[in-house]
C-alpha cells in the first residue's frame, strides 16, 4: 500500500513538472486556451505567478473547474466573443502515441478542449510518463453524446468495435458542462486513429470524441529521470 502511496505522490510530481514546465511557452500580451484536469491545476498555479510577477496573459478555460481554478490562482479570463484566435493551447491527456495522437476527455471536459485546441496556433500537451503509451487504446476513449437516443448511439458504436459504458458519477448519469453524456468506449486497441474518428463523428448522436487526430504540436513529458519534449 506504501508503495501505491508513493507511485501517486511520484505521479503528481511529475505532473507539476511537465505543467509548470509549458510556462516557458507563455509570453506577455498572449490569449491562452486553458485546458482541464489535475496536470493543467499545476499550469494554472504557475500562471498566477506569472500575473503576481506583472506578466500579462488572458486565458480561455475549457471546463467550469479550470475557470474557477483560474479565478483562484488570479488568472484573467477572457472569451471567444473577444478573441478570434488562441496563441497558445496548454492541456493534459489521458494517453498519447509516438506520433502525437491522443486520447482525451477522462475529466469529461473533451468538446470544450477540442474547441480551445483547434482554436490555437499551437497545441502543447503536458502529462506525466505514465501517459505515454505504444498503441492508443488502452484507456476507454471518452464520446461525447447527444442524452435524447443515447442508447441507438452506443449500438452504432458497438458495431465499429467499441464497448460503450454510460459514464456514472456518485451512482447518477455524468453530465458533461455541456448537458451531454458520456460514453467511456474500450476498443481494446485503435489500429487507426483518423479511420475511427472519422466513423464515429459519422454517427448521428456522438456531438464528439476525445480522439485529438494531428492536433498537438508539442507534447511535455514529466519523467522520474527528467523532463522529455516530444514534437
Ligand atoms: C479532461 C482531460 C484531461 O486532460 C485528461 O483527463 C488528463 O487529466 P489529468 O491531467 O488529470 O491526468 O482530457 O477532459
Amino acid at each position: 500500500m506504501k508503495g501505491l502511496n508513493q507511485m501517486k505522490i511520484n505521479q503528481e510530481e511529475l505532473k507539476k513538472a511537465a505543467g509548470e514546465a509549458s510556462i516557458k511557452y507563455v509570453e506577455d500580451g498572449m490569449k491562452i486556451g486553458l485546458g482541464s484536469g489535475s496536470t493543467v491545476y499545476w499550469l494554472i498555479q504557475a500562471l498566477g505567478q506569472y500575473i503576481k510577477d506583472g506578466g500579462k496573459i488572458e486565458g480561455i478555460p475549457s471546463s467550469e473547474q479550470t475557470q474557477r481554478w483560474a479565478a483562484e490562482a488570479g488568472v484573467p479570463l477572457t472569451t471567444f466573443s473577444k478573441v478570434e484566435q488562441l496563441d497558445v493551447t496548454i492541456d493534459g491527456a489521458d494517453e498519447v502515441d509516438k506520433n502525437l495522437q491522443l486520447i482525451k476527455g477522462g475529466g469529461g471536459a473533451l468538446f470544450r478542449e477540442k474547441i480551445i485546441a483547434a482554436a490555437a496556433k499551437t497545441l502543447i500537451i503536458i502529462v506525466d510518463e505514465t501517459k505515454k503509451v505504444k498503441q492508443l487504446g488502452r484507456f476507454p476513449l471518452p464520446v461525447e453524446v447527444l442524452p435524447f437516443g443515447w442508447e441507438v448511439t452506443a449500438n452504432r458504436i458497438s458495431k465499429l468495435g467499441g464497448k460503450p459504458e454510460l459514464r456514472k458519477k456518485d451512482g447518477d448519469i455524468y453530465r458533461s458542462d455541456n448537458g451531454n453524456y458520456i460514453l467511456d468506449c474500450s476498443f481494446s486497441y485503435i489500429a487507426d486513429p483518423a479511420i475511427l474518428e472519422s466513423q464515429l463523428k459519422n454517427i448521428v448522436g456522438v456531438v464528439e470524441t476525445g480522439l485529438f487526430v494531428n492536433m498537438a504540436d508539442k507534447v511535455i513529458v514529466g519523467k522520474l529521470d527528467g523532463l522529455e519534449v516530444i514534437e
